[in-house]
């Protein structure tokens, strides 16, 4: 009874140039470890689930990427979005699918860009959610510790006189403003969204029900032709009509019966050069660099990325990303990371 939902639709682009909209950061190898994040995503998932359970969701133009990247997938597990409208439609429209395929089932939806080391844990917190959805009408979260008030995550409330391991959510809180994270943090009694959700496929789809009733209506109406030639027809005509807005907005916010389990793994959102560059071996001079062969000289906290083999040589520069990408080089200061989509915007309109 176990499936999976895995989230391939975002653009990246604070991952720019390497991250592009025809090519976007899940398809790329950012860790340098051979694998691309899709398909590090994919083996991790299928640690508890079935393959041909696992659903991938993403935009239509993405489509010939993933059958490249995953090619123990079928067309059955492929659900192709005409529009982006962010994560709730994508999310309502798989899970009215494996409902239609198995009531029963009991499902995780997870990001494809995360990065998570000690997957053991990570398959055996899975599995403790799991069981407890199979019994609980339950909206199931990983919890993170938070570090710092960061403003583009979700935080989640838990009851503190809970000392069970699953706690009772009292209160979910989609990127609050900095001053409302800094107070949340203070309180001790809130973690990080790791944006990884559990649920059985009756709790998700009844609180779609209830929290956005006319989403629920625009896919509801398409249900009874899903498996047939006609569902392509009926997702190109509805989908665009979706409203656009992200599963936490749509149902978490709302629901009363969100629980959380604070994950026991490393977790890492791989949303910017920085967080990468956390991630990855340094150099003795504190450089994390992929693919390249580098020769630096005072030169030290940098990201340092080339496309395939490539002599780079450094002098001079600190806490830098450098990314070098077929005609475009990036020389960019790592504090001001956050600025890399306006940037790219700047390309665009200029070149
Ligand atoms: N299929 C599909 N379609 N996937 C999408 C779409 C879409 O339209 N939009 C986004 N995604 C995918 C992204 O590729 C990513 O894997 C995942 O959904 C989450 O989207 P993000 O845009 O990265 O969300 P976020 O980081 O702002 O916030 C979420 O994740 C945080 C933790 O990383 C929230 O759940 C937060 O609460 C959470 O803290
Ligand atoms: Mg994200």
């Amino acid at each position: 009874n176990y499936y999976a939902i895995l989230m391939a639709g975002g653009v990246g682009s604070r991952f720019w140039p390497v991250s592009t909209q025809d090519f976007p950061k899940q398809f790329h190898d950012m860790l340098g470890t051979g694998d691309t994040l899709i398909q590090k995503t994919f083996q991790r998932l299928s640690l508890l689930i079935p393959t041909e359970n696992i659903f991938i969701l993403t935009n239509a133009m993405y489509k010939d990427l993933v059958f490249q990247q995953l090619p123990e997938v079928t067309e059955r597990q492929v659900l192709l979005e005409p529009a982006m409208r962010n994560t709730a439609p994508c999310i309502l429209y798989a899970s009215l699918k494996i409902q239609k395929e198995n009531p029963d089932a009991v499902m995780i939806v997870a990001p494809s860009d995360h990065w998570i080391e000690d997957e053991e844990k990570f398959t055996q917190n899975v599995q403790q959610a799991f069981d407890f959805c199979e019994t609980n009408d339950a909206l199931m979260t990983l919890g993170i510790q938070p570090t710092f008030p960061n403003t583009g995550y979700g935080y989640i409330e838990y009851d503190k006189s809970s000392n069970a391991s699953i706690k009772p959510v009292q209160q979910f809180r989609e990127k609050p403003d900095y001053e409302t994270a800094k107070s949340f943090i203070s309180q001790g009694n809130f973690l990080w969204n790791a944006g990884i959700f559990m649920w059985s496929v009756k709790s998700v789809v009844k609180a779609f029900q209830f929290h956005q009733p006319q989403l629920f209506d625009l896919f509801e109406k398409g249900i009874n032709i899903y498996n047939t030639d006609d569902e392509a027809l009926f997702i190109a005509e509805n989908y665009g009509n979706s409203e656009n807005i992200s599963v936490d907005y749509a149902i978490m916010e709302s629901s009363e019966n969100v629980y959380v389990l604070p994950a026991e793994f490393d977790w890492n959102d791989l949303g910017t050069w920085g967080s990468l560059y956390d991630k990855l071996e340094k150099d003795q001079n504190q450089n994390a660099v992929v693919n390249a062969r580098t020769l630096v000289d005072d030169a030290s906290g940098n990201m340092i990325r080339t496309k395939g083999d490539k002599i780079v040589v450094v002098d001079g520069l600190k806490d830098y990303i450098i990314i070098d990408k077929d005609e475009v080089l990036l020389i960019f200061p790592k504090s001001k990371e956050q600025d890399i989509k306006q940037v790219l915007q700047k390309v665009k309109n200029k070149f």
